[in-house]
């Protein structure tokens, strides 16, 4: 590691919401690495308090800390910024990336309208107040970062459920507007746009275990010899959160190996058109 790529991001204080699990869990882990000051919010406390214990020791417990934060609930998000600044000072970095599938029903007519609800609450309206209550502290500060996780669903249709995509469309309408409001302070603000990855919140959705999930997205990949990782997002998150991407907002940043770039269904019918045509 040279000069520039060891802590990238040193002096920096952030807030991880789903920071117990999957993307959270590595960008907790990456961040702390880079030498920022974590503070990981998520309802799971018991494996929240385990990373966060475990970063500790390696770390410093001055580095680190969980909070109990239900990203749908106003006050657990106030409280949340609010310890963020009584502990560490400040607050550089804001990652609202806690999110749920919801049922995985692809049928507009089997859709469940309390789930829509539901996920829209955690994905729309849980980034929409941690959005809210970090500009509270980073106006006055005239600087910060406010990152969302969308997904691969905000820019590809037909691949997940309704209340999903709408709902990581939401998240990239809010950054964009976020980027325009929050440009005159100095606030930087964008989106991850992650394609699948066996997290604990897709092998569920599948059903599936790590390995198998893996296999299917191997096999489905565009680019191919890499298996995806939730690291691959925390460094994304690592770029926009530094202040090697200062120049960088309103950018909805894709991390799919290029999935979302083609459809294959169009080449695989062309090729079998062709292929019929051959054999007569
Ligand atoms: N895994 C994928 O394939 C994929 C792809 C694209 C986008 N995403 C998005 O990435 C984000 C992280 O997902 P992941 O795959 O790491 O899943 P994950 O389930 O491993 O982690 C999500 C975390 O969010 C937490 N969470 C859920 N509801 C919450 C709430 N109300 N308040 C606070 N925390 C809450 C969970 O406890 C969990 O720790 C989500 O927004 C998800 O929609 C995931």
């Amino acid at each position: 590691m040279n000069g520039y790529t060891r802590n990238r991001l040193e002096g920096k204080v952030a807030i991880i919401t789903g920071g117990a699990s999957g993307f959270g869990e590595s960008t907790v882990r990456l961040f702390v690495k880079h030498g920022a000051k974590v503070v990981i919010a998520d309802v799971q406390d018991d494996l929240g308090l385990s990373l966060c214990n475990k970063l500790a020791t390696k770390f410093g417990y001055n580095n680190i800390l969980y909070v109990h934060c239900d990203v749908t609930q106003d006050s657990d998000v106030k409280n949340t910024v609010d310890t963020a600044i009584s502990t560490f000072g400040k607050l550089d970095i804001m990652f609202n990336n806690a999110g749920i599938t919801g049922t995985i029903d692809f049928s507009i007519l089997n859709s469940d309208n309390e789930n829509f609800k539901r996920v829209f609450d955690v994905n729309v309206f849980g980034a929409f107040l941690g959005a809210k209550h970090a500009a509270r502290v980073m106006i006055p500060a005239k600087q910060g970062v406010i990152l969302f996780t969308s997904s691969v669903a905000s820019v590809l249709s037909g691949e997940s459920p309704h209340a999903y995509t709408m709902s990581k469309h939401a998240v990239v309408g809010l950054m964009k507007n976020l980027c325009v409001e929050l440009g005159q302070y100095g606030i930087r603000v964008n989106s991850i746009s992650p394609g699948s990855v066996s997290t604990p919140l897709l092998t569920a959705a599948m059903g599936l275990d790590k390995a198998a999930v893996d296999g299917i997205l191997c096999a489905s990949a565009v680019l191919k010899e890499v298996v995806p990782t939730a690291d691959d997002v925390a460094e994304a998150a690592l770029y926009l959160g530094s202040d090697a991407s200062k120049y960088v907002t309103g950018v909805n940043l894709v991390v799919d190996g290029g999935y979302s770039t083609t459809n294959p269904t169009y080449s695989r019918v062309i090729k079998q058109t062709f292929e019929d045509l051959v054999k007569g």
